[in-house]
């Protein structure tokens, strides 16, 4: 289990995150969606490290996360797929993936390696001498979760994969995520598309300014039009 526990951001004197929890679990999909601004790319940042919370706890599974450095908080296995993608567009699809690689995930047996993600993304194999500013969108955002999983992380924080994706390549996202899940992974998906997210997740977070303002099946989502309208703009 993946717990974050009252989190409290400041980015300066911006009081951002004001007391968020949620918790991940293995072979679920979780949802957090919000509009624009609320907070969730900071409460992925947080919970990597990459901008530290100044108040609360993030633990898995009963292992304290929050004063590691973020290098240590991935070695124990929480991946991350920025929104923005970062790929190194001066490397190759390979070397993007080679320099994520580690030999064993962290409870010691070795699971992803190149064989298998190209079995996954046959895409990234045939695209594999590319250099990452040759690749289309959907390509960059495929080898942005080929890249996380490289690192044979337990848990994956997926930052608005579907953004600006063609909806074909959004249903091949929507198939490895179900076969991530299957496999165990406990991922949390942050998305601005609800269809994509109704269809992907089993429990959703709401977020506004900061804090979570509803935690519910996605079932109850999809009826609760008040609910998307107040919070998701749709
Ligand atoms: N580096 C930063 N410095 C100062 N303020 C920031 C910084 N990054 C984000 N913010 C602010 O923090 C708030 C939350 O931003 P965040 O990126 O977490 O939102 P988000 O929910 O991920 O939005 P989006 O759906 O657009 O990605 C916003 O008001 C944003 O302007
Ligand atoms: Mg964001």
């Amino acid at each position: 289990m993946l717990d974050v526990r009252d989190i409290h951001t400041y980015y300066g004197n911006s009081y951002i995150l004001q007391g968020v929890s949620l918790t991940l679990e293995p072979n679920r999909v979780t949802g957090l969606l919000g509009r624009n601004g609320v907070g969730k790319s900071t409460l992925v940042r947080s919970i990597l490290g990459l901008t530290p919370a100044r108040r609360g706890e993030v633990e898995m599974d009963g292992e304290a996360l929050t004063r590691l450095p973020t290098h240590g908080i991935v070695q124990r296995g929480v991946g991350w797929v920025p929104q923005e993608r970062r790929i190194f567009p001066s490397l190759t699809v390979e070397e993007n993936l080679r320099i994520n690689g580690r030999s064993s995930s962290a409870n010691g047996a070795c699971r992803w390696d190149l064989e298998k993600i190209y079995a996954l993304f046959p895409i990234l194999e045939e695209r594999a001498d590319s250099r990452g500013t040759l690749l289309s969108g959907g390509e960059q955002q495929m080898l942005a979760v080929a890249r996380a999983l490289m690192g044979n992380p337990r848990y994956l924080l997926m930052d608005e994969p579907s953004e600006g994706l063609a909806p074909l390549i959004v249903r091949d996202l929507g198939r490895i995520i179900d076969r991530l899940k299957g496999e165990g992974m406990g991922i949390l998906l942050v998305e601005q598309n609800l269809h994509f997210a109704l269809a992907h997740t089993d429990s959703v977070y709401v977020m506004n300014k900061g804090r979570v303002v509803r935690q519910l099946s996605p079932e109850e989502l999809r009826e609760d039009r008040e609910l998307q309208k107040t919070y998701l703009g749709v």
